[in-house]
């Protein structure tokens, strides 16, 4: 997609601006929705639908249903998602592995978690291998304070464990021709040949469960949708490989506190990152954009409006699991009856004591992750 105009919607895996409209996206990708019905096949796993599945942040998805047919025809699945480790991890990325965790837990399926430091390191300018290398070093310990089961979950650190996916991204790389490669990713005569090339890496965990344990089973992937591109391609070649397509249930971007985008971590200002101190949680949030009016009298008199409010936003998304008290908070916000700066430091009280507990289970983390890394 190009960006023509200032607010102009760009969504690819290495940048994300504009209003993203998320229904237009689904019929760009060729994703499908998800719909209600596949939502009510998915409670008979899970019991009751998991909140982020009920507010709607993962929207759209590829081959869900193929998935649980076969798992109702006794074939397991795994699952796989990732990060880029070019910085701290903020909230907006803890949400995505909340829900494979409780996927993890229902299906009781492995995990294979990429971190890939070498991405990051062919794609950022400015950062060095060591910084990608001890990101992903600092992040994985974010995702193991979650709280994912270490028998079940294997972190998989691109550079370290280079060979153990060497072999399949070759199988990979050999049949996505350039001009393929091109009009997906979008690539330049300048563009770098390791970055060219780096797509077959994200391709391998896709496929890695059968190498390590001889069983071949599909693999589903939450993550956001701007990773979209990647499973395209994975997808064209995966049935000439003698495996299955991956399939995925893709969700939405965490807003920044700032207006329009998602939380990027290089607006700082605009991100809660896990290791913030409450300081600097309660300023980000105290300059967060909001829905209010200039001033608290005209506020009590005409209401704020919740739905373009960066903080609505956080509640709805991670902080307020109750619908009722959720839409509670709503209706006092149209009315008037609450001001900002109380919903402010609501927020600000519950992120901070959601992160005062994750800070000290990432700490713990430090003397567990070779229990979640691959074996190698
Ligand atoms: N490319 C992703 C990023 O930049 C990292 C990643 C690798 C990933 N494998 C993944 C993300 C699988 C989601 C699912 O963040």
């Amino acid at each position: 997609m190009v960006n023509e105009e200032k607010n102009e919607m760009v969504v690819t895996p290495w940048e994300v601006k504009g209003k993203v409209d998320y229904e237009r996206l689904i019929k760009e990708f060729g994703t499908q929705p998800l719909t209600d019905e596949l939502l009510e096949k998915l409670t008979k796993y899970t019991g009751e639908l998991h909140p982020q599945l009920r507010r709607k942040l993962f929207f759209s998805h590829r081959d869900l249903d193929t998935v649980l047919n076969l798992y109702d025809k006794g074939l397991k699945f795994v699952l796989y998602t990732g990060r880029g480790p070019s910085g701290p991890v903020h909230i907006g990325h803890l949400v995505p592995w909340i829900f494979t965790k409780h996927l993890q837990e229902k299906f009781k399926t492995r995990l294979y978690f990429q971190m890939t430091d070498d991405e990051k390191f062919v794609v950022e300018d400015e950062l060095k291998l060591e910084e990608t290398t001890k990101y992903a070093y600092e992040n994985a310990l974010d995702l193991i304070a979650l709280g994912f089961e270490p028998e079940d979950t294997f972190i998989i650190f691109d550079v370290q464990d280079i060979h153990l996916l060497y072999d399949i991204a070759l199988e990979v790389a050999k049949r996505i021709t350039y001009s393929t490669a091109k009009a997906t990713f979008g690539f330049q005569d300048s563009t770098n040949i390791g970055w060219i090339f780096w797509p077959a890496i994200q391709a391998v965990p896709c496929f890695i469960h059968a190498k390590l344990t001889g069983e071949n089973v599909p693999a589903l992937i939450p993550a956001a949708i701007d990773q979209d591109p990647y499973w395209r391609v994975t997808r064209d070649v995966a049935q000439k490989l003698g495996y299955y397509k991956p399939a995925q249930i893709h969700c939405r971007f965490l807003p920044g506190l700032g207006i329009g985008g998602k939380m990027s971590a290089s607006e700082p200002e605009t991100s809660i990152f896990t290791t913030d101190s409450p300081e600097s949680v309660k300023r980000k949030i105290w300059n967060a954009f909001t829905g209010g009016k200039g001033t608290a009298t005209e506020q009590r008199k005409t209401g704020a409006e919740p739905n373009i409010c960066t903080i609505f936003q956080y509640y709805y998304y991670l902080f307020e699991e109750s619908d009722k008290k959720l839409t509670e908070k709503e209706r006092r916000c149209r009315n008037g009856e609450i001001l900002c700066g109380e919903c402010k430091m609501d927020l600000a009280e519950r992120v901070n004591r959601f992160l005062a507990e994750h800070q000290k289970k990432r700490e713990k983390a430090r003397k567990i992750v070779e229990k979640f890394h691959i074996k190698h």
